[in-house]
């Protein structure tokens, strides 16, 4: 059955309205048949009223918070040293490989890559990372990989899929911020778990364990590290997934630094060592191919013992739709990218890195009042400040800003990371830029090294 309503009025009226749904205003148009005055119409809202959302009130960058807060005023004589960005390719010194290069333009010239791929990846570009790290001891087929945009949005990813409003996580201090912004605005605590530097930033594996309660969902190891450069042996892998197992507590694997260590120095994945703990391995092309700026990441699901089952996976597949994943161009370029670049890139990298870190860790653990710690990998060096020594500032933050107002060298202040009285030091500079901003380093903290009046007293003897 169906009614005809008629209204009585001569005209027909368009009234245009806004209509007011949580912070959106929605435009909506009402077609009467009724002679109404607009002006007389009440909407629900009198007057304007958008505000940002909790979410991103609660989303915070302590990077960029700390950065932002910092008079940074270099010196005008003094042309400036940036030894804060751990992006490699500002310098322009760290090329990609012409490999990766031409990868990239025959993945566009094939114009096969310019329409959507589903949500998770490309099915072919999938298995291409599933074979570049499956192992006999974790083997990994397409349906284990996740392609992302980044390994930012891995991380993300993995933070969703495990994690619900209220639980908590463990993080590494000091530790790369992301964890905790990400965390921190989806209403997710975050306790950090502390390095040891004196044991080359080795987990403090009471510590990490004593944070652990029943609203603990996930713990996340950053191996080889940002800041710290810090390689783990098997042995502490080991001991970390002892840990996760006796605690029944998943893991996400930051690895985006994997292989990039030193040589004598041996990258262990955490994955094939793990005989029950499961783990989300976050990683992509940013770092090794050195191509940050290509948004490439991936999450490889390592599972045996299906623990995450089919659910975690149906999750995370979930969570990808939400946006349609990585750049089609570079998943058609993957397969080039992981099996042809040469291994003598690889190699050229890593040695440059090395090289820097040991100009640089050599000049300043023969400056009074630092203590570096030397790197094993990745593209960072952590440099203890004595602050005792250094009176006139009241901390690391302190320490470094004045450090660009006289020297015009700039190092992020490692309460960034959570650990002050630390900077950290990127290493992919020129190495004339690395030698000349330890130079101004050296001039500074001697202008400004007090030794202690028990340490002048030792000295008069
Ligand atoms: C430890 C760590 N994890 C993840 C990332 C993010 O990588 P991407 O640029 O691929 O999002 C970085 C970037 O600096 C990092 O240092």
């Amino acid at each position: 059955m169906s009614f005809v309503v008629k209204m009585n009025g001569s005209q027909n009226n368009d009234i245009h309205g806004n209509f007011i749904s949580g912070n959106g205003v929605h435009h909506v148009s009402v077609r009467t048949h009724v002679n109404v005055d607009p002006a007389k119409l009440k909407s629900l809202r009198q007057r304007w009223s958008v505000k940002p959302s909790e979410m991103s009130k609660k989303t915070l960058n302590p990077i960029r918070a700390i950065v932002d807060g910092m008079k940074l005023t270099p010196n005008p004589e003094k042309p400036m040293i940036a030894l804060s960005i751990g992006d490699p390719t500002v310098f322009g010194n760290l090329p990609t490989d012409d490999t990766v290069l031409q990868a990239m333009k025959e993945a566009i010239d094939s114009h096969k890559y310019n329409g959507y791929a589903p949500s998770v990846g490309y099915q072919k570009s999938r298995e291409v990372v599933a074979d570049f790290y499956s192992c006999p001891e974790a083997p990994l087929d397409g349906k284990d990989v996740i392609l992302t945009s980044g390994c930012s949005q891995a991380i993300e990813l993995a933070i969703s899929v495990l994690c619900n409003p209220g639980d908590n996580i463990l993080v590494p201090r000091p530790g790369f911020s992301l964890y905790k912004t990400l965390a921190v605005s989806m209403g997710i605590q975050v306790k950090h778990y502390n390095l040891l530097p004196e044991k080359s930033w080795e987990i403090d594996l009471q510590h990490l364990e004593s944070l652990i309660d029943d609203k603990t969902a996930c713990l996340i190891v950053n191996n080889p590290s940002n800041p710290c450069g810090s390689v783990f042996s098997r042995e502490h892998l080991h001991k970390i997934l002892s840990v996760a197992s006796r605690n029944c507590i998943p893991i996400l694997a930051d690895e985006i630094y994997g292989d990039m260590v030193f040589p004598g120095c041996d990258f262990q994945p955490l994955a094939p060592l793990s005989s029950d703990v499961p783990i989300l391995s976050c990683g992509g092309l940013a770092k090794r191919w050195l191509v940050p700026g290509w948004r490439m990441g991936w999450i490889l699901i390592h599972d045996r013992n299906d623990i995450f089952g089919t659910a975690i996976r149906e999750g995370l597949v979930k969570l990808s739709q939400r946006i349609l994943g990585p750049c089609t161009v570079v998943q058609g370029a993957l397969e080039s990218i992981l099996n042809d670049t040469p291994p003598q890139f690889y190699q050229g990298t890593i040695s440059f890195l090395k090289s820097n870190s040991e100009i640089c860790y050599s000049e300043l653990s023969t400056v009074p009042g630092l203590n570096p710690v030397m790197p094993s990998g990745a593209m960072y060096i952590m440099v203890g400040i004595e602050m005792e020594h250094f009176p006139d500032f009241q901390n690391d933050v302190e320490f470094t800003e004045r450090l660009v107002t006289e020297q015009s060298v700039f190092c992020l202040p490692a309460t960034a990371f959570e650990y002050p009285n630390f900077f950290r030091i990127v290493v992919t500079v020129p190495e004339e830029m690395m030698i000349e901003a330890c130079i101004r380093i050296r001039e500074f903290c001697a202008r400004h090294y007090r030794p202690r009046s028990q340490d002048s007293h030792e000295l008069d003897q």
